[in-house]
């Protein structure tokens, strides 16, 4: 493959590549000197037309822990801000001989739209409200990590599912490594194809937490609400947020993943948060290894080559 656009295009048996590469990779984040050459003499841009905290700089540090050379691109710094289109500014990159684009853009179907327009590798870090592949692997990888398997796993996704690409991807993802999906939320929150999508749908949480292995509570997605968010905030974390009550109903040793960033005490408490059952910073540092296992791949690395 030139890119990676998304977990729906991908088999069961790509995805397994990918997090088997992300364990060594995880290795060299462990070490007190990260650097290694294997990506030395390769280039990537992350070109952003959103904010981000988390995806932006662990594309960042994955590509310098493997040696790759980096440029950040924002639109608002960038001549995105003087009308320039997004096959443009792909061509512009591309003339100036990068290998990979990191691409996280407000349209849905705008990073398929640059991996046309160049022969550069792409790599979607969130378009619209279609996929975020990178969030769903470093969640699969962390999943697999605490569980040992996917396979067979109740997994509960909470919270706006309508808007959140990280829900869909994490669907596409879960589905096809053998998970049980669960999706919780208001109605109105709630996408109109997702009974096609192999889930199973629960309008009470406290009925999608019974016995879950594990539950992603998802954040509120305010800035893609169209008319104002129903049900109200009050509302929502009254009936779809995460608390040491609700934790309870959920298997023994169930995990709580949230992508970040947080609205703490929206859809979920501090308490939970913080907690013990909580692997939301073991999803961040995954995060690292996924994607330097991502640019090694998509650069044509060979898995067995992969520096120990
Ligand atoms: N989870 C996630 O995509 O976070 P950022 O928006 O901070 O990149």
């Amino acid at each position: 493959r030139k890119d990676l656009l998304g977990l729906r295009d991908l088999t069961a048996e790509e995805i397994s590549l990918i997090l088997d590469t992300a364990v060594p990779m995880k290795g060299i984040i462990g070490r007190k000197i990260k650097k290694t050459p294997t990506l030395r003499g390769r280039s990537v841009v992350t070109l952003f037309y959103e904010n981000s905290t988390r995806t932006r700089s662990s594309f960042d540090l994955a590509a310098k822990f493997l040696s790759a050379d980096t440029v950040g691109l924002s639109a608002s710094s960038s001549s995105v801000a003087k009308g320039e289109s997004l096959r443009d500014t792909g061509l512009t990159l591309n003339a100036m001989g990068v290998d990979v684009v990191v691409i996280r853009h407000p349209a849905s179907g705008a990073a398929e739209y640059l991996a046309r327009c160049i022969p550069a590798a792409v790599i979607n870090a969130g378009d619209g409200t279609h996929e975020h592949p990178t969030q769903a692997l470093l969640d699969l990888f962390t999943i697999r990590e605490k569980k040992g398997t996917l396979t067979g796993l109740k997994v509960a996704i909470v919270g706006d599912i309508l808007h959140s690409r990280v829900a869909r991807s994490n669907i596409w993802g879960l589905t096809k490594m053998g998970a049980e999906v669960r999706v919780s939320g208001p109605s109105t929150l709630m996408p109109p194809d997702i009974e096609q999508m192999g889930v199973k749908v629960y309008s009470e949480l406290d009925a999608a937490l019974e016995g879950a292995d594990v539950v992603n509570m998802l954040r509120i997605q305010l800035e893609r609400q169209q008319q104002g968010l129903f049900p109200s905030i009050r509302e929502y974390s009254r009936l779809f947020g995460m608390n040491q009550r609700r934790l309870e109903l959920t298997a023994p040793d169930a995990l709580v993943l949230h992508p970040g960033p947080i609205n703490r005490g929206v859809e979920i408490s501090a308490e939970v948060a913080y907690g013990s059952r909580s692997v939301i910073l073991d999803q961040v540092t995954n995060g690292v290894a996924v994607r330097m296992a991502l640019l090694y791949l998509l650069t044509g690395g060979e898995v067995n080559a992969i520096a120990h």
